[in-house]
């Protein structure tokens, strides 16, 4: 008999984008997360940044496994890396079925105060190290960037 595990767990990885998305690409990819994190109750964040991403998925542990399966497989980028699949006590971004932000260098070393972002020999997300990706979840987390987060609001026309 296969046991099932649906204890909350936290999954996050980087990878490379295979071509360069536009900003319209990136908001249709996330509409269609957003949809189906919140009927599989995920949560997380992804950051997008230089043709990296670095995502984190919150949610039971069976989900996230599946989820990462699918995702691993998709077209739009390659070199997929696990860095943590750990148990979590609490959501970290539990109003988020998923948060986004492009970020610049500059930025990145702004919100989370790790300057090495800013060296030029760094490969930003890629190849980042599991205690140096948990800092950078810890950061976002304290939620200094979602007022950023201009994705997940509509545009609102003021007037005719
Ligand atoms: C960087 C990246 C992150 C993604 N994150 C998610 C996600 O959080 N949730 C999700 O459902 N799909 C995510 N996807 C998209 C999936 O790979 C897949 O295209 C989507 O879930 C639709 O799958 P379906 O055709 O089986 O419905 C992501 C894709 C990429 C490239």
């Amino acid at each position: 008999m296969i046991s099932e595990n649906n204890s909350l767990s936290l999954l996050a990885y980087t990878s490379i984008a295979n071509h360069y998305m536009s900003h319209q690409e990136l908001i249709d990819l996330l509409a269609v997360c957003r949809e189906n994190n919140s009927h599989a109750d995920v949560t997380g964040m992804l950051l997008y940044l230089e043709g990296c991403f670095f995502q984190v998925l919150e949610g039971e542990h069976d989900k996230i496994e599946a989820l990462y399966e699918k995702i691993s497989k998709d077209k739009r980028h390659h070199s997929v890396m696990k860095l943590t699949f750990e148990p979590l006590v609490e959501r970290g971004f539990a109003n988020w079925t998923m948060g986004y932000q492009s970020v610049t260098r500059e930025e990145l070393a702004e919100i989370t105060g790790l300057t090495d972002f800013l060296d030029t020999e760094n490969t930003g997300f890629h190849g980042m190290e599991t205690t140096r990706a948990l800092k950078l979840i810890e950061c976002f987390r304290d939620g200094r960037w979602i007022r950023k987060d201009l994705t997940q609001y509509k545009p609102i026309s003021i007037g005719a």
